[in-house]
């Protein structure tokens, strides 16, 4: 590690779910969950990122693993300043040597309070200069397309916490929606689903993980089996099931109509020259909820757009961030502070 990358500044994509650090000059060096481990009396911190995930639904009496942000901003405050410091000094920043100037994302309608909020957060955790990108504009430029350009370009973050949807042109943000219903939402409708259908009562990450395998936005003809473990609601006794994407089936409902539903009413606010744009250019979908199966098969359904996913969407915020780090001054008119 050189001491110009020291120096060169750092991008974080500091999100519901995951955390994600870009250093200048050498790409993406940190990702981890946006997860705390704490004792629950004294608050002191005993595990951040990937070690946290793993207490997760196996903590005894008076540890709780905790998210630090809720819906991309920050809930708990000196918790989240214990976590942003752990995650920057991981990446290479250190409140002793250097402070590295930071780029870091927000979600589209966080408040002035909460903005402040998350600079102070940075500079308590070692950064200066800290720069404030709308989320949806670095996906965009992550995605690589030129978002300076005369075209109305259509964009789609679905994440952990947050839904984020955006119709940008000539470098600005055009019309927004967002919406509190993303990736989580998404789990936690699993969880009421095997509850209610199988009377089955499954943790957090069972969930997670039934929801990457198995879950769908619309019925898919491809069938797969997994083993979900879980215990009986009545009897709390262990029970083991094999699953299948019917057995699923309506779970994820709702949630994807909301999605739906937000795509449509950014598309109804667009002008008409705006809308020839769209109808070429159609919808990049991003962020880690847009994996969910046949999501992008249901918005090309209801909304006759073709729909663009990139290979790893999870990627596209810290990309686009990174990449306006590495060019501050093509980018300065993106800066939301
Ligand atoms: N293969 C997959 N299928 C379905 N969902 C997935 C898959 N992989 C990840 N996810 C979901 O993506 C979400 C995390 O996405 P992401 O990292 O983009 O969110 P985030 O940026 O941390 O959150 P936010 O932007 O809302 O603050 C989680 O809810 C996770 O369960
Ligand atoms: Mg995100």
């Amino acid at each position: 590690m050189t001491v110009l990358s020291l120096t060169g500044g750092l991008a974080m994509d500091l999100g519901t779910a995951n955390t994600l650090i870009y250093r200048r000059g050498s790409g993406i060096v940190l990702n981890e969950p946006s997860l705390v481990a704490l004792e629950t009396e004294t608050r002191r911190v005993l595990a951040v990122g990937r070690e946290a995930k793993s207490y997760l639904g196996r903590t005894p009496r008076g540890l709780d693993v905790i998210r630090p942000l809720r819906c991309g901003v920050i809930s708990d405050f000196a918790v989240a300043q214990e976590m942003i410091r752990y995650f920057l000094a991981q990446a290479g920043a250190s409140r002793r040597l250097f402070r590295p100037k930071i780029v870091v994302g927000v979600p589209i309608g966080v408040t002035q309070l909460e903005k402040r909020a998350i600079i102070e957060a940075a500079e308590q955790a070692g950064g200066k200069d800290i720069r404030l990108v709308d989320e949806p504009m670095a996906a965009a430029i992550g995605l690589g397309l030129d978002i300076a350009a005369p075209v109305a370009r259509l964009v789609l973050d679905v994440g952990g916490g947050t839904s984020e949807g955006v119709i940008l042109s000539l470098g600005a943000t055009a019309f927004s929606e967002s919406r509190r219903l993303a990736g989580d939402q998404a789990t936690e409708a699993i969880v009421q689903h095997l509850k209610q259908k199988f009377s089955l009562a499954v943790g957090d990450n069972m969930a997670e993980y039934l929801k990457m395998t198995i879950g769908s936005a619309k019925p898919l003809s491809e069938e797969q089996a997994v083993q979900c473990r879980g215990k009986e609601v009545a009897t709390g006794i262990p029970k083991a099931l094999k699953l299948t994407r019917g057995d699923l089936s309506g779970a994820l409902d709702e949630i994807s109509l909301a999605f739906v539903e937000l795509v449509r009413l950014l598309i109804s606010q667009a002008p008409p020259e705006f809308a020839a744009d769209l109808n070429r250019d159609g919808l990049h979908l991003t962020g880690g909820g847009s994996l969910m199966a046949g999501l992008d098969q249901l918005l090309t359904l209801e909304t006759g757009l073709k729909v663009h996913v990139p290979d790893d969407p999870l990627l596209s915020v810290v990309l686009g961030l990174g990449e306006v780090l590495e060019n501050m001054q093509k980018y300065k008119s993106v800066f939301s502070n």
